[in-house]
């Protein structure tokens, strides 16, 4: 490798969780954009304001597209599967001929796509095929398969779609580094677990607000800069809520509340949901940490402290934004911007800085 800069463009940049990982192996940012003002101030605060566009793709002229090695970054995905249209002109497919518009200025040598793992089965994905056969992006050869965060060393099961298009010859995916079970092979280790990343935290956090603080970014003004314990903010759960948590152990979830503690939903819908009002457990990754991951009744998101026979050696609260920020492998000193929805917002809507981190390693040899 030359020490050569390795300049990439981030698109629908959110919060930075893949511009981070990349960065973490040296790539340098040269553009980012993001429309959500606090997502976007968020990126600016860790990465600097002056290459980020805070505004709409489609609003972004070709002569403020600079010339990049890599794009980075997926257009978010309408999900309509099969009901969708194949034409790249169809005003829903509007955000993935903004990615192909940027390709064609950039003319990176690689770009690399992230998606929810149903994007596979989407008409954007077909329509990205049919540009790489013969179209607009003819010139780039694609890999892509559905990979688990936890398998690169994501203290979290989370499953993505990732693409990568290359013009330098076609570059696989990374092979894991983790497995759930490497036995015997010498090149995986275990995957992370919840206690590797929040075991160390306050099992108590002591205010349930973010710090009194604000900063202009973008002409706005709003709440941050906030990082590490700044984060670590917890709720004010009702009576009936703590009853609820205090009968749910690691793994378990709404099938542990007697019957007196269920929701009237709940109790209609027997099967299903199983995550719902979930512990996490200490010694495995945790599920999908999603934008919500405040509210138990959303997902699996109870902290994984539990002590079968003594009650008061349990941890009765979701997560705190902070555990969900480092479950998503960004680091302590991470800086956020925006109100708690917000940066719960941009936490979960993240790329795994680990998951992003791996590509890059990877995607490093071949440029
Ligand atoms: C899944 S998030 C990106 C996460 C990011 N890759 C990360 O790792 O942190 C998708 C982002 O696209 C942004 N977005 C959606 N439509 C956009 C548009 N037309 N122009 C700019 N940004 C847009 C959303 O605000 C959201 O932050």
């Amino acid at each position: 490798m030359s020490n050569q800069a390795i300049r990439m463009i981030d698109l629908f940049a959110g919060c930075g969780g893949m511009t981070a990982g990349f960065v973490r192996e040296g790539f340098v940012p040269a553009l980012a954009v993001e429309w959500n003002l606090y997502a976007a101030a968020t990126y600016a605060a860790n990465f600097g304001a002056d290459h980020v566009i805070a505004g709409d793709i489609a609003d972004v002229t070709k002569d403020r597209i600079p010339t990049a090695d890599l794009i980075i970054g997926g257009p978010p995905c309408q999900g309509f599967s099969n009901l969708g249209s194949k034409d790249i002109n169809d005003p829903r497919n509007q955000l993935w001929k903004e990615y192909v518009r940027f390709i064609t200025h950039a003319q990176p040598k690689v770009f690399v796509i992230e998606n929810v793992d149903r994007f596979m089965k989407s008409s954007e994905f077909a329509l990205l095929n049919q540009e790489a056969d013969g179209g607009m992006l003819k010139d780039y050869k694609l890999s892509f398969n559905i990979l688990n965060a936890a398998d690169y060393g994501v203290a979290q099961r989370r499953k993505r779609a990732i693409v990568i298009g290359s013009r330098v010859g076609k570059i696989p995916l990374p092979r894991p580094t983790h497995a759930k079970d490497p036995g015997l092979d010498p090149d995986l280790t275990p995957w992370l677990t919840t206690a590797d990343r929040i075991k160390d935290l306050p099992k108590n956090p002591d205010t349930t607000e973010l710090p009194d603080s604000s900063i202009e970014f973008f002409d706005k003004k709003m709440q941050g800069i906030f990082k590490g314990l700044d984060l670590h903010v917890g709720r004010q759960p009702t009576e009936r809520s703590l009853e609820r948590y205090n009968h749910i152990p690691p793994g378990g979830g709404r099938f542990n509340l007697p019957d007196h503690l269920l929701s009237p939903c709940w109790r209609k819908k027997k099967t299903g949901t199983t995550d719902v009002m979930g512990r996490m457990q200490w010694d495995s990754p945790s599920l999908t940490i999603r934008t919500e991951f405040f509210k138990p009744e959303k997902g699996q998101y109870l902290h994984p402290q539990w002590d079968e026979t003594d009650p008061s050696n349990r941890v009765n609260r979701p997560i705190t934004h902070l555990e969900a920020a480092l479950l998503q492998d960004f680091s302590p000193g991470y800086q956020w911007c925006g109100s708690k929805v917000e940066i719960a917002r941009q936490i979960g809507n993240a790329v795994p800085v680990g998951l992003a981190q791996a590509l890059a390693k990877h995607i490093k040899k071949y440029l």
